[in-house]
């Protein structure tokens, strides 16, 4: 299965007090980044393992440690910023690779304007951020990016997906695992999801 929605009761009560309109900046950015934080614990389970040696204070111990180049991280801007820190908290030498999309209004296509990726992608998996999957459209054009530039291992952490962005991803890239707290209902006529969290990246930066 390739979407995975964490019904763990932190995960569901943390998304719960996000859910408040009255929630302050302050409150809102701290609860994105502990929800990822745990997003990424459910996002990481199967990393291969390998053995080695460590002397310990008893003699030589077997130990395990996570095998191989690991993981960039890939903050969608604006609102993928503010996932950042959650990621990081668990994954801490993760290289981060910013990418930069907008819609453009003919074409009602993503754009990339930025794209700074880590050099040894094609070595890593990606963990895509971004808080809301609405259309799909721009996380469609971030995990053709990411191909492209060779990286073949790619999973999305959203704190809500609405089931239009989930087919959507589901139909262009069957093979990347989207780990979310919440599939909500639908997507209004504004594209917004509903009943979701509102404008995100606003709420995360304090612009609304
Ligand atoms: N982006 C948001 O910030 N919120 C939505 O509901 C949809 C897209």
């Amino acid at each position: 299965m390739s979407v995975h929605e964490i019904r763990h009761p932190l995960v569901r009560h943390k998304l719960g007090l996000m859910r408040s309109a009255k929630l302050s900046t302050r409150s809102f950015r701290q609860l994105a980044s502990e929800v990822a934080c745990l997003l990424t614990y459910e996002g990481t389970k199967d990393l291969e393992l390998e053995t080695y040696e460590v002397e310990g204070w008893c003699g030589t111990v077997q130990a395990e440690r996570i095998k191989g180049k690991k993981i960039t991280v890939v903050p969608i801007l604006r609102a993928g910023i503010g996932m950042l820190d959650g990621v990081l908290e668990l994954v801490p030498s993760a290289k981060i690779s910013v990418v930069g999309l907008y819609r453009d209004e003919k074409t009602l296509e993503a754009v990339p304007y930025f794209e700074k990726l880590a050099h040894d992608i094609d070595e890593r998996m990606a963990l895509i951020i971004d808080p809301m999957l609405a259309t799909g459209g721009t996380l469609v054009a971030t995990i053709d990016m990411l191909k492209k530039a060779g990286c073949s291992t790619i999973r999305v952490l959203v704190l809500v997906a609405a089931p239009e962005g989930i087919a959507k991803v589901q139909q262009a890239h069957p093979d990347v695992e989207i780990f979310t707290a919440s599939i909500d209902e639908r997507l209004n006529d504004q594209g917004y999801i509903i009943p979701g969290l509102g404008d995100a990246g606003d709420k995360i930066f304090g612009t609304r």
